[in-house]
C-alpha cells in the first residue's frame, strides 16, 4: 500500500501511467497534480474521477507554497515528475517557461522531497538531453554514459533538472531515479506532436506539414511500453542510477507520414514539405542493453500494432482532439504553420 504523486498527469505520458499504474496496482492511492496547460486535460481523465482512491489537484510544480501544502497533506511515499513544456518548437518561440516549469518546478519538487521525505523520487527524462547522432553512424546508439549535449532549449532545461536531481542525490543523499526515454506514441497524444498532427490533418484532408526532407529519425516507443519500464525503475531501480528507455525502433519522419496515409487511404500528394526546425536534431536512438539486464525490461508492442492501436484510437475518440484542434491550439497553428 503506497501512495504515489503523479506530476504533469493530465498530460499524455502522465495520464498513460496513472491508467497503467491503476490497473496494475489497484491498492495504491493516485494523487495526480497538473497545473493544466495548454497541454493538460481534465477530460483525459475521466475515467478515474470518481476512484475513491485517486485524486486530481490543479497546481503549479514551480509554486513552492502550494507544492509544500500537498506534500504536508497527502505525504506520498513516491513521486513520479511527468510536469514539463515538452514541446521543442514551442521551446524554439519561448525558452522562459521551459526553465519555470522544468528547471524551476523540478528544483521544487526536490527540495518538497527533502523536507518531507519520500521513498522515491523519480524525474521523467528524455533521450534528447544527449543531442543528436549522424544519420551516417547506425553504429552509434545512446547508453547512459553519452555524454549530455543539448540542441534545444527544451532538451537544455530537461538536462539541467537532470543535473539537479543528481545534485540532490550525492549532496542530499536524496533517493532519485532518472528515466531518459525515446519518442512515444499513442492515445491521448496532444495534436502538436508528429503522430498525431498528421493523423489529424490527414482526416481533415490538411496538408501534412514534414520539415525539410523528413529524413530526421527518432526511436518510437508505444506509450505503455514506457509506463511499464517506469514502474520497474520506481519499485526495483537503483538509487542514483539513470536508465534509458528504447526499443530499437528507428524510423525517418517521411517514413511514419507515408504509413499514416496509407492506413488511412489517403494520398501523399497531402504531404507538404515545409521549413525545417531550427537546430533540428537529425537521429536519436537509445541502447536499452542496461535496462533490459538489470530490470528485464522488454518493449511489449510492435511498431505495426502499436501505430494500428494509435490510429484507431484517433478515429474512435475525435470529439476528444477535435476539441483541442478547435480551440486556442488553432492559433498556435495558424502562427507555426502559416
Ligand atoms: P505533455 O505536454 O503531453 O504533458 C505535460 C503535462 O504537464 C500537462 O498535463 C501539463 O498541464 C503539465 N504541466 C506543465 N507545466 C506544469 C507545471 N508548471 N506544473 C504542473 N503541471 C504542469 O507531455 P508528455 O509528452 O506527456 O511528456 C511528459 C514527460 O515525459 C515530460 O517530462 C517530457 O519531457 C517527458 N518525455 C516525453 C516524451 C514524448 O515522446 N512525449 C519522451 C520522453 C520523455
Ligand atoms: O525523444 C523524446 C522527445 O520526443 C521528447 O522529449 C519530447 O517531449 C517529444 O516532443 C519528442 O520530441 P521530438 O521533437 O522528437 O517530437 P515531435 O513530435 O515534435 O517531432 C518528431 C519529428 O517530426 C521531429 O524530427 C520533427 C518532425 N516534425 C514535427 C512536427 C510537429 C515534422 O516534420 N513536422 C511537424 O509538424
Amino acid at each position: 500500500m503506497k501512495k504515489l504523486l503523479i506530476t504533469g498527469g493530465a498530460g499524455f505520458i502522465g495520464s498513460n501511467f496513472i491508467f497503467y499504474e491503476r490497473e496494475k496496482r489497484p491498492e495504491y492511492d493516485l494523487v495526480c497534480l497538473d497545473k493544466l496547460t495548454y497541454a493538460g486535460n481534465l477530460e483525459t481523465l475521466a475515467p478515474v474521477m470518481g476512484d475513491p482512491k485517486f485524486k486530481f489537484i490543479r497546481a503549479d510544480i514551480a509554486d513552492r507554497k502550494a507544492v509544500y501544502e500537498i506534500f504536508e497533506t497527502e505525504k506520498p511515499d513516491i513521486v513520479v515528475n511527468f510536469a514539463a513544456e515538452s514541446h521543442v518548437d514551442r521551446s524554439i518561440e519561448n525558452p522562459a517557461v521551459f526553465l519555470e516549469t522544468n528547471v524551476m518546478g523540478t528544483q521544487v519538487l526536490l527540495d518538497a522531497c527533502r523536507k518531507y521525505g519520500v521513498e522515491r523520487y523519480h524525474q521523467v527524462s528524455t533521450d534528447e538531453v544527449y543531442g543528436d547522432l549522424p544519420l551516417d553512424r547506425p553504429d552509434l546508439f545512446f547508453t547512459e554514459k553519452t555524454p549530455i549535449h543539448t540542441s534545444s532549449p527544451y532538451s537544455a532545461s530537461k538536462a539541467g533538472a537532470d543535473l539537479l536531481c543528481n545534485a540532490y542525490h550525492r549532496t542530499f543523499g536524496l533517493p532519485i531515479t532518472i528515466s531518459r526515454c525515446s519518442n512515444n506514441y499513442g492515445p491521448y497524444q496532444f495534436p502538436e506532436k508528429l503522430i498525431p498532427l498528421m493523423i489529424a490533418n490527414a482526416l481533415a484532408d490538411k496538408p501534412l506539414p514534414v520539415y525539410g526532407e523528413g529524413l530526421n529519425v527518432r526511436d518510437w516507443l508505444y506509450v505503455e511500453d514506457h509506463c511499464a519500464a517506469i514502474d520497474l525503475i520506481i519499485h526495483n531501480g537503483q538509487v542514483g542510477q539513470v536508465y534509458n528507455i528504447g526499443g530499437h525502433n528507428e524510423m525517418r519522419n517521411i517514413d511514419i507520414v507515408k504509413i499514416i496515409l496509407r492506413q488511412l487511404g489517403k494520398p501523399e500528394s497531402l504531404i507538404t514539405h515545409v521549413t525545417d526546425r531550427k537546430g533540428h536534431d537529425m537521429r536519436y536512438a537509445i541502447d536499452p542493453t542496461f535496462i533490459h539486464a538489470e530490470l528485464g525490461w522488454l518493449p511489449a508492442t510492435k511498431f505495426a500494432d502499436g501505430i494500428r492501436k494509435t490510429i484507431q484510437w484517433y478515429l474512435d475518440n475525435r470529439g476528444w482532439w477535435e476539441n483541442i484542434v478547435n480551440g486556442e491550439y488553432k492559433t498556435y497553428y495558424e502562427r507555426m504553420y502559416g
